[in-house]
């Protein structure tokens, strides 16, 4: 909470105004959204919206939209830096993003993804590797992908005080083990699995849990089965929320997109049209104009004007 917001009598936090009587007619800013409060959300019928960013100006428009829960997901990999899988970024990338996505943000709850490799060689280390992401980075919980294998640690980082978002299906950290992305729960053993990692995580205190890459029956029996919320991503319309990579969402992503994806904007095109401008007002000496530059008080000696 700022300095110029207290808690209002229902929850929400009203802006501060020195005229009492005016403070009725201000509207309510909705309340910071926290782990417990996604927890509470299972069963209401009001869906979780959560989405990427990974920097400060997207995360404030994420803010702005209303979700409630940002992942400074470890798809920066792909959508921001370049590469071709999740496997290659570090600890250091995802603190500097979490801060950045932190200073923008006040409502949504912030969660960090655990990279590859900080959380696969010992309990010790995933809490000392939560503990930076936490301290240093400012998230408010962590997300670990895995199931079953994965509990004793997600009951380890709860024990520590560090809210753990589950990640179960397609794991992209798993792609070279499992040959690909590929989507799970596609016959009944598949299914059993995941339903078995699911309630292994709610076991461990687990807070929700992502599914990823799980066909809609699958996974809307595993939200009606469990107590925490399931948040979907390729996984149908029976979650209890949904989560998708902000820059595929708004059109900022480069090559073929799961067709799990629906974009709401072409961001790319609008802004290959601004450069395109630019570059052409530039080459045209159209940019900059005189309002666009400053002008020198008094007049240049002339030595400095002749050729
Ligand atoms: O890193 C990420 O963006 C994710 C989501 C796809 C759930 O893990």
């Amino acid at each position: 909470m700022t300095d110029s917001q207290e808690t209002s009598l229902y929850g929400g936090h009203m802006p501060k105004t020195s005229n009492p009587a005016s403070q009725t007619a201000e509207k309510p800013i909705p309340s910071k959204v926290t782990a417990p409060g996604i927890l509470a959300r299972k069963g209401t019928g009001q869906k979780i919206l959560a989405l990427t960013a990974y920097d400060s100006p997207t995360a404030r428009l994420v803010d702005e939209a209303g979700f409630d829960l940002i992942l400074v997901g470890d798809s920066m990999a792909n959508v921001v830096l370049g590469h071709a899988t999740t496997l290659k970024i570090s600890l250091d990338q995802i603190i500097s993003a979490t801060r950045a996505v932190k200073r923008a943000v006040d409502r949504p709850l912030v969660v960090a993804d655990m990279p590859f490799g900080t959380y696969h060689i010992s309990q010790e280390e995933t809490l000392r590797n939560a503990f930076r992401l936490v301290r240093e980075g400012g998230a408010q919980a962590v997300k670990i992908e895995g199931g079953q294998k994965r509990a004793h640690l997600v009951e380890a980082l709860v024990n520590a005080d560090i809210p753990v978002l589950g990640h179960i299906g397609l794991l992209p950290q798993s792609y070279n083990l499992r040959g690909g992305y590929r989507i799970q729960g596609r016959n009944l053993d598949g299914a059993e699995g995941l339903l078995q990692d699911a309630f292994a995580l709610q076991e461990a205190g687990a807070f929700a849990v992502v599914l990823e890459g799980v066909p809609t029956e699958v996974a809307s029996a595993i939200t009606q089965k469990i107590q925490i919320p399931t948040i979907g991503i390729g996984a149908g319309d029976g979650c209890d929320g949904q989560i998708l990579v902000f820059h595929d969402v708004v059109g900022l992503s480069v090559g073929p997109q799961p067709k799990f994806v629906r974009r709401y904007a072409n961001l790319a095109d609008e802004i290959r049209k601004a450069l395109g401008h630019l570059a052409d007002d530039i080459r045209e000496g159209e940019f900059p104009s005189e309002e666009e530059s400053y002008s020198f008080q008094g007049e240049l000696p002339t030595e400095w004007t002749k050729d």
